[in-house]
């Protein structure tokens, strides 16, 4: 097989930028490790910044999210002893937010994958960019056994955290930062009616968070220790602990019922930098990892690939420009949401070694943040979304 685009993952950055590049006349496969079946079982972050509603609205998958999806424009945060302040991200930002799930994103793209027949191959295995320094890369995959190639011009690497892509830059190229947080976050999603609001709480027992999916499907997280088993968390023990977490007002209006997905994740902040090498482009959780607080994973992953798609169609129009500053550009977008998670995590959440010294400056800040127009101003304009660089 030959293609201008070999795309290696069909998670939302792969799927997305492979629906944007067909669409701008660039020809690609997405090879895919996994079963259809399990990438659209996969449940994770659900809120949009309006940057990333109107490339997927650009994409052609704006259809479903736009019925469905749920506009909101204001944040709470609400803090031990304290009221809830809400922040109001159209007010201060002159933007809202979409809450609508990556799974119904995922969903989204391989229908208009099928729609326009693009090609996504799945349960492809052993996919091994090969020659990513020359001028004739290819990609090599198992597929029943069979040892299959695809030549191309690029290489898209947008196989998340775990895949093969970001390994094949060289170690005297790539440099990577991390920073591993001592807690993860319990999800449960349960078939109720959410809070109007997306609530982040912090509470002396840990942080908590009421998010939502759509009128009658919710999300709910808690901190919890890195060594938390879920077997450990009836159903009933975490509603208890959530509610424990919330002001009693708001703790009153939750509305429980039997999860129907409960699942623990680590908290991370990572980057791995230059997002180019030769002819590979990372994308995505390919390249960087940030954590879950203030929703920055997958608006990232679509901002990497507006920047990656953009600069490749350019490329095939005669124009080089994008590709030369693919990675930079990027990185300064990857850089500033994983700074705005990391102090929106710091921020947040109970530390096993916080002194009263890291306690009473956070109350302080959170008191500056409720008072001050300047603060709410600053937190909005991350929160929902940086503009795109031209
Ligand atoms: N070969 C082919 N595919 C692979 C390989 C491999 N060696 N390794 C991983 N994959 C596939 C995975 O099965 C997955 O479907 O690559 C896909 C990567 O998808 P995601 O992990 O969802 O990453 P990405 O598309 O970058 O989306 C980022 O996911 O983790 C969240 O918060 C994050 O919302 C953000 C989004
Ligand atoms: C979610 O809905 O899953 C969600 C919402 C807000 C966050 C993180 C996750 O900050």
């Amino acid at each position: 097989m030959r293609v201008q685009v070999g795309i290696i993952g069909g998670g939302p950055a792969g799927l997305l930028l492979s629906q944007i590049l067909h669409r701008g006349g660039v020809d690609n496969v997405v090879l895919e490790a996994r079963s259809r079946a399990y990438v659209l079982a996969r449940i994770r972050a659900g809120v949009l910044e309006w940057g990333s509603v109107e490339v997927l609205r650009g994409a052609g998958v704006g259809e479903r999210m736009d019925r469905e999806g749920h506009v909101h424009d204001s944040i709470g945060i609400a803090w031990s002893g304290r009221e809830l302040f809400l922040i109001d991200t159209n007010q201060y930002a002159g933007r809202p937010m979409m809450a609508y799930g990556q799974t119904n994103i995922t969903e989204d793209l391989y229908a208009a994958r099928d729609a326009m027949g693009g090609v996504v191959i799945d349960e492809a295995e052993d996919v091994r960019p090969q020659d990513i320094d020359g001028e004739r890369p290819y990609l090599t995959y198992r597929k029943g056994g069979e040892l299959r190639r695809v030549d191309c011009d690029f290489i898209a690497g947008c196989d998340g955290f775990h895949g093969v892509s970001r390994g094949c830059i060289p170690g005297s190229v790539l440099h990577s930062v991390e920073k591993v947080y001592p807690f993860g976050w319990l999800g449960v999603l349960s078939e109720t009616p959410p809070l109007d609001e997306i609530i982040y709480a912090r509470h002396a027992r840990g942080f908590a968070l009421a998010s939502q999916r759509n009128p009658m499907l919710s999300r709910y997280y808690i901190q919890c220790p890195l060594d938390t088993k879920i077997e450990d968390w009836p159903d009933d023990k975490f509603w208890a602990e959530l509610k424990a977490r919330f002001p009693p007002e708001i703790a009153k209006r939750i509305v429980t019922g039997p999860s129907i997905e409960k699942s623990i994740a680590p908290l991370r902040s990572f980057v791995a930098e230059p997002m180019r090498h030769g002819r590979l482009f990372l994308a995505g959780d390919a390249a960087h990892i940030v954590p879950p607080t203030g929703a920055k994973g997958l608006n990232l992953a679509i901002s990497d690939v507006f920047y990656l798609s953009r600069a490749l169609i350019e490329h095939y129009k005669g124009k080089g420009r994008y590709l030369e500053s693919y990675s930079d550009m990027a990185l300064r977008r990857v850089w500033s949401a994983a700074r705005f998670s990391w102090w929106l995590t710091m921020l947040l959440h109970r530390f096993p070694d916080q002194t009263e010294f890291d306690e009473r400056a956070r109350e302080s800040e959170l008191d500056y943040l409720s008072r001050s127009e300047h603060a709410k101003r600053s937190l909005c304009e991350q929160y929902a979304g940086l503009p795109f660089e031209n």
